[in-house]
């Protein structure tokens, strides 16, 4: 579905990134993948393969490693059709391990004092919107730039945010997860924003909107990295709202290619919500990771 597209995909070495980076190239796409762990980002593009895929070590944070990307795609592989911002960190407040269950405003989902707006650490804030905002801002900046020097080609940006930049409510107050959420809400907005933009030039610009994904951050967050993969994917699919269904970074994967490829071809300024229904607010739950009532 993807033959002859070049694509670039930020935040590779891991989850989502990794996933897709994956699936790109089995789909016939030649790829330059970007990410801060260098190392791994490297060793996936030796096994993706040499004429397939190159490794960047690149930190979204710069606007030169954004640049760099760019650059590579087309002077690597003679041009640039995709842009996935992925990249994203998490809030140091999900790594603080004092997640608890909080018993007030009904909620029973993630928790931790250190991610109230009230002992919110203001430089860790300039991280995560620098990482999670400004990064997919200049993503679009230098992708778009480099889709229309090939010619009017066309193009297709796809960012990333989340069921929590879609809501939030007083149940998701002080979910770690939730402190990126000024930046993810933003990404739904640039979106759009760049979609009117760009649609002159063919270019489509949508974002994929994960819900709770079984990735290792989400390990992080729910206080797993040491859990074997089984184990690790059997707690996320206990915790889902869909029971046993738990979601993986292949099926975000599967929604970057649908609008990546002519399947979405008129699919543009979308945000495409892939959470087994958790934002659709399936009845009886909040969003947060929650055992459904009664089971
Ligand atoms: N996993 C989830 O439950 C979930 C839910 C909603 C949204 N998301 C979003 O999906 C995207 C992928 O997350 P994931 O779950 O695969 O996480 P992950 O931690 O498995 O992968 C993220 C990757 O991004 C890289 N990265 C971090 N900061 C970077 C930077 N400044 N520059 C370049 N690379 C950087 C990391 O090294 C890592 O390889 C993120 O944007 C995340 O916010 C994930």
């Amino acid at each position: 579905m993807l033959q002859n597209k070049v694509a670039v995909i930020t935040g590779a070495a891991s989850g989502i990134g990794e996933a897709a980076a994956r699936l790109f190239v089995k789909e016939g796409a030649r790829v330059v993948l970007g990410d801060i762990q260098g190392d791994k980002v490297s060793q996936l593009a030796g096994e993706l393969g040499g004429d397939r895929a190159v490794a960047q070590d690149a930190d979204v944070a710069a606007e030169e490693d954004i640049q760099r990307l760019a650059a590579t795609a087309l002077d690597t592989f003679g041009g640039l059709d995709v842009w996935c911002s992925n990249a994203a960190g998490l809030p140091a407040a999900a790594a603080a391990g004092d997640l608890l269950h909080a018993g007030y405003y009904g909620r029973t989902g993630l928790y931790s004092s250190e991610a109230l707006m009230e002992s919110l650490d203001a430089a860790e804030f300039d991280k995560q919107v620098q990482v999670n905002l400004r990064g997919v801002v200049l993503g679009t900046k230098h992708a778009a730039r480099a889709m229309k020097a090939r010619g009017g080609g066309g193009g297709c940006i796809i960012n990333t945010t989340s069921i929590a930049g879609l809501e939030v409510n007083c149940a998701t107050h002080g979910d770690p997860a939730f402190v990126a959420a000024g930046g993810k809400h933003g990404v739904v907005a640039l979106t759009k924003l760049a979609a009117c933009e760009l649609a002159p030039y063919r270019i489509r610009v949508n974002a994929v909107a994960p819900g709770y994904t079984a990735t290792p951050m989400l390990a992080k967050v729910m206080g797993l990295e040491g859990a074997s993969k089984e184990e690790f994917v059997a707690e996320v699919a206990k915790a889902s709202v869909m029971p046993g269904v738990a979601l993986l970074p292949e099926d975000i994967a599967h929604g970057r290619l649908y609008l990546a490829s002519d399947l979405g071809r008129c699919v543009n300024g979308h945000t495409l919500v892939i959470d087994n229904g958790v934002l659709a607010g399936v009845a009886g739950y909040v969003p947060g990771l929650k055992v459904p009532v009664g089971v």
